[in-house]
């Protein structure tokens, strides 16, 4: 089996060691060179450029930040896209907005190459332990060929409909972890006003019936001050601002995703962009 990464950020590198990890003959790129050398050493081709990690590959999967960083490595005039081979596979794992998607796809048929979104849900620590759940939109037939690939990186591959839903659903998921985590910090930070212990708050709040069951992780960096990147705020921010911009294309209302929005700015703005998204309670205690 054989495979081409790009984009070995924190959750790409975890992805292309467990396809590694199970034997599959990984050719990986990346804008910086140290997560490349990381991953020569445990077996992995290192490619001088994107262009020649794809030459002559059947199946190519991106794991980049933005939609903006998607185009300018696969779609621009001499982007990957131009140098894959006819009816090779592009799965596209990285978190960008639907419309992106549709416009990823299309840049895929004019070079006849087949495409396929592939988001993921789960941080470090899930994409490390090949725990992550796919969101998959794309035809059947493709699925059949990469599922094997998504089940050495992921615990759960669900095929939500056509290309763009399964980025459509991600955008869903995480506007509900980002205000879950406000909200929830928001608690308990006014519990903590009314005189209820820090410690007691962060043991029991997590557990309620009422809280998503994430932040029992959160409330540990939280306990500890240690916002050590798993998801990065600035990714948070960007994701809401995406699927901002998705209600806008859709002419959808968006109160309070739109409201979260501007407090991960905020904090994003203050230099927070590079801490876990949980770093919001940081921002929100000390606002
Ligand atoms: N971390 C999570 O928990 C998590 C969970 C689910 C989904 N996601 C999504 O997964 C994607 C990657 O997230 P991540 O956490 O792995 O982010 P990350 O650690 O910041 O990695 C981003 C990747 O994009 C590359 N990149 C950035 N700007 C570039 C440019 N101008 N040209 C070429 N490459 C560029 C980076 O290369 P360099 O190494 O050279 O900077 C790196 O490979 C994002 O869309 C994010 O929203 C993340």
């Amino acid at each position: 089996m054989k495979a081409t990464f790009i984009g070995l950020g924190i959750m790409g590198s975890r992805m292309a060691e467990n396809l590694l990890k199970n034997g599959v003959d990984v050719t990986v790129w990346n804008r910086s060179e140290g997560p490349m050398e990381e991953l020569k050493a445990k077996g992995a081709r290192v490619a001088p450029s994107a262009i020649e990690a794809v030459a002559g590959a059947h199946l190519v999967f991106s794991m980049l930040s933005t939609p903006e960083v998607v185009e300018k490595v696969f779609m621009k005039d001499d982007g990957v896209l131009s140098a894959m081979k006819e009816d090779s596979i592009w799965v596209d794992c990285s978190t960008v907005n639907p419309s992106f998607t549709v416009r990823a796809l299309q840049a895929a048929e004019q070079e006849g190459v087949r495409f396929m979104d592939a988001p993921v849900a789960g941080t470090k620590p899930h994409a490390e332990n090949a725990e992550l759940v796919f969101f998959v939109g794309g035809d059947k037939e493709i699925l059949e060929e990469v599922e094997p690939y998504l089940n050495m990186m992921g615990k759960k591959v669900l095929h939500i409909g056509e290309n763009g839903k399964g980025t459509s659903f991600k955008m869903l998921v995480n506007i509900m972890l980002a205000q879950s985590m406000a909200i929830f910090s928001e608690a308990v930070l006014l519990g903590e006003k009314m005189g209820i212990s820090r410690d007691f708050l962060l043991n029991v709040v997590p557990n309620l019936v009422v809280s998503a069951p994430f932040t029992g992780a959160k409330a540990e960096l939280i306990r500890n001050d240690n916002y050590e990147v798993q998801f990065p705020l600035e990714w948070m921010h960007k994701d809401l601002h995406l699927a901002a911009v998705t209600a806008y294309e859709l002419n959808q209302p968006l109160y309070l995703a739109n409201l979260a929005k501007e407090l991960y700015a905020e904090a994003n703005k203050k230099g927070m962009g590079r801490l876990d998204f949980a770093a919001i309670h940081k921002f929100l205690e000390e606002r």
